[in-house]
């Protein structure tokens, strides 16, 4: 289902503004890329990419199937002054117009939740993923303190009805990490981590190795099955 754009925007420029500067270190803390591409699938008005690059050396890419979240997301790059450190693409993440393993770093936030192969769309974003690339994909809101505030004002602009907050509570639940988990093997994709708490969310955190038995720094503890 395509989501209003302008009316998700009213809500991610200002309810969610705090959360995508923490989303942003979490990403660079976990995956320490800073530099080369990056691509923010489902980007939205692209405030999570718009983040990453006014914070490190990184192009991003902005990629969204809608054209009207594309158009906000354009207004982003431009008012941050990041012309010629992005751009935009528009597809559905189970066919990016990019090549094989021109990607370092795959971000995606909040999107995840709503396409519909994941097996197609994990293979697709491995596939754009670089050597030793990194792909960030999930949902959260920075910190739980953040979270819980942002899901009361939800309910109190929508006369306390907790429609937000149970949408939320699915989404990063432990019904997601089995699909997840379902749809990563059905990719064959083995060399992976789920991060789960009460601060970040539920984010999946993949890597694609040149020599799958090699893992080449020490950040990649967190991987699984590698
Ligand atoms: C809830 S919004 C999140 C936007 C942004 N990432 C953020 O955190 O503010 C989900 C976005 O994912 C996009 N989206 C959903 N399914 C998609 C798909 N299969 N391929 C590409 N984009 C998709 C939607 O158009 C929408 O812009």
């Amino acid at each position: 289902m395509e989501i209003d754009a302008e009316k998700y925007d009213r809500i991610a420029s200002t309810l969610f503004a705090p959360v995508y500067p923490l989303i942003a270190d979490q990403i660079i803390s976990q995956t320490g890329v800073t530099r080369g591409i990056c691509l923010d699938v489902g980007c939205g008005g692209g405030y999570l990419g718009a983040e990453l690059a006014r914070t490190t050396e990184l192009f991003v890419r902005f990629f969204d199937r809608s054209s009207e979240m594309l158009a906000i997301a354009c207004r982003t790059i431009a008012q941050n002054g990041l012309r010629d450190r992005a751009d935009t693409l528009r597809g559905d993440v189970t066919a990016i117009d990019l090549p094989d393993s021109s990607v370092n770093l795959v971000v995606s936030r909040g999107s995840v939740f709503s396409w519909e192969d994941l097996t197609k769309a994990f293979r697709e974003i491995h596939r754009v993923l670089a050597p030793d690339g990194w792909a960030y994909i999930g949902g959260g809101f920075g910190s739980r303190k953040l979270k819980e505030s942002i899901e009361r004002e939800m309910s109190s602009r929508n006369q306390g009805s907790d429609q937000f907050r149970n949408k939320v509570r699915r989404n990063l639940g432990a019904e997601t990490i089995t699909r997840f988990e379902t749809a990563l093997q059905a990719a064959g994709i083995v060399s992976f981590s789920i991060l789960h708490n009460d601060d970040i969310g539920l984010w999946l955190v993949m890597r694609k190795f040149v020599h799958p038995g090699i893992i080449p720094s020490n950040r990649a503890s967190n991987t699984q099955g590698g």
